[in-house]
């Protein structure tokens, strides 16, 4: 039986989760309505990232005896003016989810649960990689998203993104 703070905690993960799938769809609303269906298509991918990602915090919690309960998810309220927020509002909102991937760790270590830490150790190393992925994607529009050829190639190399589920991460 998992500790009652961390089963809160990681519930409440499960709503942060699906939130970020529910935001970055938003994102690919905005860049679908601009005719960017490559930036449209990498954050369509990515929700579905996110949704995995609480598809296994959901299955920890289950086989571990915890009642998974859902709270509403928020609506995505963010304002874009230029084609560059999207890309900026993703490298702020992983940083933030990394925080709290980093809060439930802290906590799991303060109870010697080593059993969810081990469990965390993979969303530690994803949460690294999603910063790294949403640091480039603003590195890249600023160096080539001036130009329409260089939007126009960033667009191209967003839409190979392919999908699949991790090979590596927990069970869902
Ligand atoms: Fe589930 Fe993008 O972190």
């Amino acid at each position: 039986m998992l500790n009652k703070k961390i089963a809160e905690l990681i519930n409440d993960q499960i709503n942060k989760e699906l939130y970020s799938g529910y935001l970055y769809l938003d994102f690919a609303n905005y860049y679908e309505d601009e005719g960017l269906e490559g930036f449209a298509h990498w954050y369509q991918i990515q929700a579905q990232e996110e949704r995995d990602h609480a598809m296994m915090m959901r299955r920890y919690l289950i086989d571990n005896g915890v009642r998974v309960t859902f709270g509403a998810i928020a609506k995505p309220d963010k304002v874009f003016k230029a084609l560059s927020d999207p890309l900026d509002a993703g490298f702020e909102h992983e940083k933030y989810v990394t925080s709290l991937i980093n809060n439930i760790y802290a906590e799991a270590f303060a109870l010697k649960d080593f059993k969810t830490m081990q469990f965390l150790d993979w969303f530690i190393k994803e949460q690294g990689e999603e910063e790294k992925n949403a640091e480039d994607m603003v590195k890249k529009m600023k160096l080539y998203g001036h130009d329409a050829k260089g939007l126009y190639s960033l667009n191209q190399e967003l839409a190979a993104r392919v999908y699949t589920p991790s090979a590596t991460g927990p069970a869902m």
